[in-house]
């Protein structure tokens, strides 16, 4: 017998699950909050975790983290207010295995619980989501895709860098990932368990900017009508990313040298100092020594972030990672945009994908397959789903950049699809969405017969 872990801080919603999944013959246990959750998953068997996402305390988040932490793979479904969708998909980022929305029909519950643990049970392979999963729970790093040398270098930077109290430069360019790896240096860091905030320099005015980031006293300007305090003050025992730093105002950088020089900040209007407990990340898309070069991005400030660096590089610099991105991504936007019938991207996709450079990195990406999830009409993506030509960027020839991955990938997806549709050719070329010609090349490359349907 199966047994499930309901989390839920509302009583009612609790047991009303707890009634509903008894009579379908799970054995269930009930947490009131995520500490709670913890505690008993230590001594429990659990099998699969149901979770409210907003909680005092723990969120259904940091639950998911911290049972993600322990390496333990167990399925996690997040329960989400309606219009937090948000959430949901980050949720879905670190792992989780599916989200719903709340309100939600039993019928809708019961199915998703069951789908979740037949996958448990039965594979390896079903989500890719769980797969990726699967992955960060061995890495340790949460949310950050790619096996590439590249990246695993990224990762390992990242385990040495996690670990000490230094202020990190993240530099690369737009898309690349400066935020997602900011948030994973505080995760992986001791400071994980406490606030990790971050402002984006382009977006603050220049005269709010000091008490935005260092608070300011009751009255300390017109309209100052409260104490109020900073970003530093509010991330106190984590973790301040200071987000396209080469907007600060050079107003600012003058501030801001001088906190980091004495680690005490002042609120304006008050002589007071406070001592900082931040650790301070930095991130920027643009070349900061030409800035100071021209005078607008003062060279100790740099000196002062960037006694750590880290630069991730552009997509087109590790395209091995195309295919294990996209996996991840279409398995977000598939729950996101509900359309669970998508099986996956059709040959050719991945090819034309491989051969894109990507101007705008992981997010292009990211946008390219959820345009291309909302757009499909068949159940395999097609090219005809993507905004981009076949002769995009300038790469190298589809035959050199091809790599063993994409292959095993293509061969998979039409013997499945042959599977589905047995005996009907015309049913198979128009799934993956290519023509007779290309189709029958296609399983000569891969020495697939239509025997491969049983
Ligand atoms: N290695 C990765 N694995 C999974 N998701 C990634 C990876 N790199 C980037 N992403 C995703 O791509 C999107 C863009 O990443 P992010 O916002 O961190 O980029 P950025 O470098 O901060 O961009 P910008 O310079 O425009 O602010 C996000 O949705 C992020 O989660
Ligand atoms: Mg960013």
């Amino acid at each position: 017998m199966s047994s499930i872990l309901i989390v839920d801080d509302e009583e009612g919603m609790r047991k009303s699950l707890a009634i509903l999944f008894r009579k379908e013959g799970y054995q269930v246990y009930q947490a009131g909050s995520g500490e709670d959750a913890v505690s008993l998953l230590s001594d429990k068997e659990i099998d699969l975790i149901v979770t409210d996402m907003r909680m005092d305390g723990m969120s259904g988040a940091d639950l998911l983290d911290e049972v993600r932490r322990t390496g333990v793979k167990m399925p996690v479904i997040i329960m989400t207010a309606y219009g937090t969708i948000d959430s949901a998909v980050e949720a879905m980022k670190k792992g989780a295995f599916d989200y719903i929305t709340k309100p939600f029909e039993y019928e809708e519950i019961v199915h998703r619980v069951r789908k979740a643990i037949q996958s448990a049970e039965t594979d390896e392979e079903v989500g890719t989501m769980r797969a990726a999963a699967a992955e960060v729970v061995d890495n340790d790093f949460p949310m950050i895709i790619g096996r590439s040398l590249a990246m695993a270098d990224i990762k390992a930077q990242l385990k040495k860098i996690a670990n000490t109290d230094l202020p990190v430069l993240i530099t690369g360019e737009t898309g690349t990932g400066k935020n997602l790896l900011a948030k994973a240096i505080h995760l992986n860091s001791p400071r994980f368990a406490r606030p990790f905030k971050a402002v984006n320099c382009t977006s603050v005015p220049e005269h709010l900017f000091e008490s935005e980031l260092f608070g300011h006293a009751k009255g300390a300007f017109t309209g100052a009508v409260m104490e109020r305090r900073g970003l530093f003050e509010a991330a106190k025992g984590g973790t301040i990313l200071l987000d396209e730093i080469g907007s600060l105002p050079k107003s600012v950088q003058v501030k801001l040298l001088g906190v980091l020089q004495d680690n005490v900040i002042r609120k304006v209007g008050s002589d007071e100092e406070v001592p900082i407990d931040s650790r301070v990340l930095a991130a920027t898309n643009v070349d900061l020594l030409a800035a100071i070069k021209r005078g607008e991005f003062r060279e100790d400030l740099y000196y002062r972030l960037h006694v750590l660096n880290i630069h991730l590089p552009p997509l087109r610099n590790h395209r091995e990672d195309i295919f294990d991105l996209s996996e991840y991504f279409l398995s977000v936007c598939r729950s996101r945009q509900n359309k669970a019938d998508i099986a996956g991207f059709g040959p050719e996709v991945m090819e034309r994908l491989h051969n894109y450079d990507f101007p705008g990195n992981v997010r292009e990406l990211y946008n390219i397959v959820c345009r291309a999830v909302a757009l499909a009409e068949t159940s395999v993506i097609s090219c005809e789903d993507l905004p981009i030509t076949a002769h995009a960027g300038s790469s190298p020839p589809a035959e050199i950049s091809e790599t063993r991955a994409m292959k095993e990938w293509e061969k998979k997806i039409i013997i499945e699809s042959i599977r589905r549709h047995p005996n009907n050719l015309a049913e198979v070329c128009r799934d993956l969405g290519i023509g007779r010609t290309t189709l029958w090349r296609k399983m000569k490359k891969y020495n697939i017969s239509f025997e491969d349907r049983n």
